[in-house]
């Protein structure tokens, strides 16, 4: 998953602009960036291991040239294997998101043909291939260019410059790329975000479809006809919300901050989407919740819920196995994505097989206009704004808030589910003080020294301790691991040592005592038990009250362990936007 920016068009400060456009691209990776430019015949190229930070280029102005943020699939994190890749000429650039599954035999088949690399990446092979069809025709055309992407296998998004030409060809197979038209120029990028200021207008182009620019004007044609068509321009999203940190050190504290806000609402609006979601649950012969990391374990939260809440069967599956368990698909079948991005490559892959298979897909998301939003039936909006730190805090509320009015407007309560998700809000709210994060800091620096940490629920509480330890261990580096309480007899409990760390999720519902007494078997081992509630018990060594909001819980029951997740980083020194070996949206398999 990396991030992309192209423009053609009026000569501009366009080194500063691409750079500008890339750093609100970093989140889709950030191992390494690089920008070509075309200046005074040839391609100028500027590219460094590392995040983009502080970098400033001096480049005489241009009006063709692109940039690329990277997160590493094939090749080590270093200056060569960054983005863009040029062929032996220098003639041709390239930028590419995805993976080219067969780059070892086309690296193979060029290098007989006398091509040298410069670097250990499977992108590179897509320059030198332009650089080989250059050599059989003189020019690239947009068929040439759609010929060569067809020889690629696997998800891409690719961008190439033509510099004798000054043409820029842009191809996509499911990973995203957004056209936009502005009074200066045309420009293209991963995200619509990064055209902010750029385009008033936009088209996403889709699959099968090759993208010329020339002069600043966009050119469309379809691949399988090699027809002209024209591009449904749309008005570029209004950047409605706030993307700065609006006072916050980073966007992690921000997001966990807006949550109360982001869940009243979409208790106030969500209401429609809910009721025709709903319709579509009830009408269809098995509904499956599909995402992936933590959505995934909203997911699984939304499983447990219509199991208790509107009695009635869930399918939940992981993202990246649903093509190994669809098997039993029909056309009355319903799939539901969850997503905070719309753009994760196991959820797209999942849904295209879902299609595949005759039925109704779903989505739960927060990207309006993302490729998920545009495959999907029937679609309900968190409108959590833009979450910009890698780690899904207030998506994954506002994912699990829409679960619990889902599962309420299905068993007729409608009502009762906003209720329940407006007093979480509230609840949330009341935790978001100083002492009770004071409370979770002295946490923090307890378990300082921890190089693993349990985390135990029972119940809706199960997913919600997956989730916990996803949070802790992505941003502090952590080993946690999220048990279901019933599990730590049959293996888990060897690992427990004298001083380990294990969070014990007690709510106030039918696993309490249950789970208090594998809180107990975890003291007898002598481990470091912080219990989560609104109840304190002496098995607890700590205890961490959190309101008791009946089956809203993994809505409160959430914020410690971001919170100590948090924390924890900052004491280690790591940044919580960004943490290593990561990206926001894997548009990647
Ligand atoms: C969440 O903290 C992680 N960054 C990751 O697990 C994420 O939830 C997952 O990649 C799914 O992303 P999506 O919601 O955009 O599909």
């Amino acid at each position: 998953m990396c991030g992309i920016y192209g423009y053609v068009g009026e000569p501009t400060n366009l080194a500063s602009d691409i750079l500008c456009a890339l750093k609100t691209l970093e989140y889709r990776g950030y191992d390494s960036w690089g920008v070509a430019l075309g200046v005074n015949g040839h391609l100028e190229v500027r590219k460094s291991a590392g995040k983009i930070g502080d970098a400033t280029l001096s480049l005489p102005t241009s009006g063709i040239g692109f940039g690329h943020t990277r997160w590493a699939t094939h090749g080590g994190v270093t200056d060569a294997n960054a983005h863009p890749h040029l062929d032996c000429t220098g003639r041709f650039a390239v930028i590419h998101n995805g993976i080219v599954e067969n780059f070892r035999s086309l690296r193979a088949e060029l290098e007989l043909q006398g091509h040298h690399f410069r670097s250990e990446t499977d992108s590179e092979v897509i320059a030198h291939l332009l650089e080989e069809r250059s050599k059989q025709e003189g020019r690239i055309s947009p068929a040439t260019f759609g010929q060569v992407i067809d020889r690629l296998q696997g998800l891409s998004a690719i961008i190439a410059i033509d510099n004798e030409t000054r043409t820029m060809f842009a191809a996509k197979n499911v990973s995203p790329l957004v056209l936009g038209a502005g009074p200066d120029g045309s420009t293209i990028a991963s995200d619509a975000i990064a055209l902010h200021g750029k385009a008033e207008l936009i088209h996403h182009l889709e699959d099968g479809q090759v993208a010329e620019i020339h002069g600043g004007s966009v050119r469309l044609w379809d691949l399988a006809s090699m027809r002209e068509i024209a591009p449904t321009w749309r008005k570029l999203p209004d950047r409605s919300f706030d993307t700065g940190l609006a006072g916050h050190p980073d966007f992690m504290s921000k997001e966990m901050a807006e949550q109360p806000d982001v869940l009243e609402r979409l208790a106030r609006t969500a209401n429609g989407e809910i009721s025709a979601m709903a319709h579509a649950i009830q009408e269809s012969y098995g509904t499956f919740l599909v995402g992936c990391g933590t959505a995934s374990y909203a997911a699984l939260t939304g499983s447990y819920l219509f199991s208790r809440i509107a009695k009635r069967h869930v399918n939940f599956v992981v993202g990246s196995e649903f093509k190994y368990h669809e098997h039993f698909l029909t056309n009355r079948s319903l799939v539901i994505a969850l997503s905070q991005s719309g753009e994760t490559a196991d959820i797209i892959e999942a849904m295209l097989a879902a299609r595949a298979r005759g039925a109704r897909l779903g989505a739960i998301l927060n990207a309006e206009q993302s490729t998920l939003d545009r495959m999907v039936d029937l679609c309900i909006p968190l409108r959590a704004g833009p979450e910009q730190c890698v780690l899904s805090t207030k998506a994954y509320t506002a994912k699990v808030a829409t679960l619990i009015m889902l599962a309420h407007e299905v068993a007729g309560q409608p009502d009762l589910g906003r209720k329940l998700v407006l007093d979480a809000a509230s609840a949330l709210r009341s935790l978001l003080t100083r002492a009770w994060i004071g409370r979770i800091q002295a946490i923090a620096e307890m378990t300082r020294a921890a190089t693993s940490m349990f985390i135990i629920g029972r119940g809706l509480s199960y997913p919600t301790a997956l989730e916990a330890a996803l949070k802790i261990k992505e941003v502090s580096y952590i080993h946690a691991e999220g048990f279901a309480g019933g599990e730590l007899k049959h293996g888990v409990i060897a690992l427990v040592e004298p001083g380990t760390p294990c969070i014990v999720y007690a709510p106030e519902d039918e696993s309490r005592r249950d789970i208090i007494s594998g809180a107990m078997e975890l003291k007898a081992r002598r481990g470091f038990i912080v219990g989560i509630g609104s109840r304190n018990d002496p098995a607890f060594d700590v205890f961490v009250e959190v309101p008791d909001v009946g089956d809203a819980a993994p809505l409160v029951q959430a914020l410690p362990a971001q919170m100590l997740g948090y924390h924890s980083a900052l004491i280690r020194g790591n940044d919580p936007d960004k943490p290593r070996n990561l990206a926001k949206s894997v548009t990647v398999k």
